[in-house]
């Protein structure tokens, strides 16, 4: 379909163009010199210690619940209200998945309170997710897991840029993941990054990153190696040369990227709050700083959620909703399961448009349009 309001854009140019040509030029096309560069350039943007290069996001996750040690017999806990590959990672492990509810209809993080009322004696880890890019409850949730002895892994998948205390969204637990999926903030089509301060989970997923080898082919082409041993079960989750490019011109507009997107949101925000009061519009309160990866807003009690998103696709308007939460899911479903402040939130939820190439023109038809679907009259 043709949208003349988009949920997301990319933004690539002459810049990604003109690294991708370098790259084929080079003779050289999986992991090597572009990826190292591109991992230290993101390891000192989000200030860490280690970053590894991956496939894609999931891979990210999946490496750092391998590398904090969950397996069979472990629980990890994790938010409903995420993408299921947040649950997904922690599953591939042999682990099983409790969710926790977020903290309130006005923060859609998930809840260190939540989180401490989910911990039996078979709790390794806690997952938590910076939902549209805002922080979670770091502070606490690290006070949570020191107390219970947890490895803390943040899904930072939409949260590259975002701070809180001055520190990077990704850097404050054992491990930190990014995704470059072609709707994130930075994009390499496909493509993730794992960081960490710790040495010993940064050895464990440079070894399991390329089938638990001891030495890359790079370092053997380098002529650094000339052998090599396979110490673990590892699997290829390497990242390759052409992303890694397009990764790191994207890092150097990602500022200017998170800036713009700062700006329509509280464009958003104002034209909302003045003319369709009924709206809910979470993350209100200032906790740090979000990279603003989506716009979400909860539609008013009795709003239909399908209807209200075909009369803003009549306008060429497109809108999602994130996320149908995990535990709804077959694969996920338990009878018993209750997490309300979840279930009332996800089915009000919806996501507007927010790009960074989005003009004020295309924001003021989304804004026109739902207050108009809001007005009294409509009712
Ligand atoms: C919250 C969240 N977690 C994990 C992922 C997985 O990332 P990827 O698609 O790069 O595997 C995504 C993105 O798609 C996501 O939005």
């Amino acid at each position: 379909m043709d949208w003349r309001v988009p949920l997301a854009d990319v933004a690539l140019g002459k810049e990604e163009e003109g690294a991708v040509l370098e790259v084929l030029r080079s003779g050289w096309l999986t992991m090597g010199a572009v990826t190292q560069a591109f991992e230290q350039e993101l390891a000192a943007f989000v200030g860490a210690r280690h970053a590894f290069a991956v496939n894609n996001g999931t891979a990210a996750l999946h490496l750092a619940c391998l590398a904090v040690g969950l397996g069979e017999g472990d629980e990890a806990i994790v938010p409903s209200l995420t993408f299921v590959a947040t649950a997904n990672a922690v599953r591939y492990t042999g682990a099983e998945v409790v969710f926790a509810d977020v903290e309130s209809e006005d923060w859609l993080c998930v809840s260190p309170r939540a989180i401490e009322e989910k911990i039996t004696g078979r709790t390794k880890a806690i997952v938590v997710m910076h939902y549209g890019g805002f922080a979670c409850d770091m502070p606490e949730i690290l006070r949570v897991a020191k107390k219970h002895d947890l490895a803390v892994i943040e899904d930072a998948a939409h949260a590259i840029g975002g701070s809180l205390q001055g520190k990077s969204l990704g850097t404050w637990g054992d491990a930190g993941c990014y995704s470059f999926f072609g709707n994130k903030n930075m994009t390499t089509a496909e493509g993730g990054m794992l960081v960490t301060n710790d040495d010993r989970i940064a050895e464990k997923v440079r070894v399991l990153r390329s089938h638990g080898m001891t030495t890359l082919t790079w370092d053997r082409h380098k002529g650094h190696a000339s052998t090599y041993d396979v110490v673990d079960l590892g699997y290829n989750y390497r990242m390759d040369e052409i992303r890694s490019a397009i990764g790191r011109e994207q890092l150097k507009k990602l500022p200017a990227g998170n800036a713009r997107r700062t700006e329509l949101v509280l464009r958003y925000r104002q034209a909302f709050q003045e003319k369709a009061p009924a709206l809910g519009l979470p993350f209100a309160e200032q906790r740090g700083i979000s990279s603003q990866h989506i716009f979400p807003i909860l539609l008013p009690e009795g709003v239909q959620r399908e209807v209200f998103r075909e009369a803003l696709k009549a306008y060429g308007i497109q809108t999602s909703f994130h996320y149908p939460p995990v535990h709804h899911f077959l694969i996920y479903r338990k009878e018993d399961e209750e997490l309300r402040m979840t279930e009332s939130a996800a089915r009000r939820q919806v996501t507007l448009p927010l790009f960074p190439a989005m003009t004020d023109e295309q924001q003021d038809l989304v804004i026109e349009a739902v207050i108009k679907y809001l007005s009294p009259a409509k009712k």
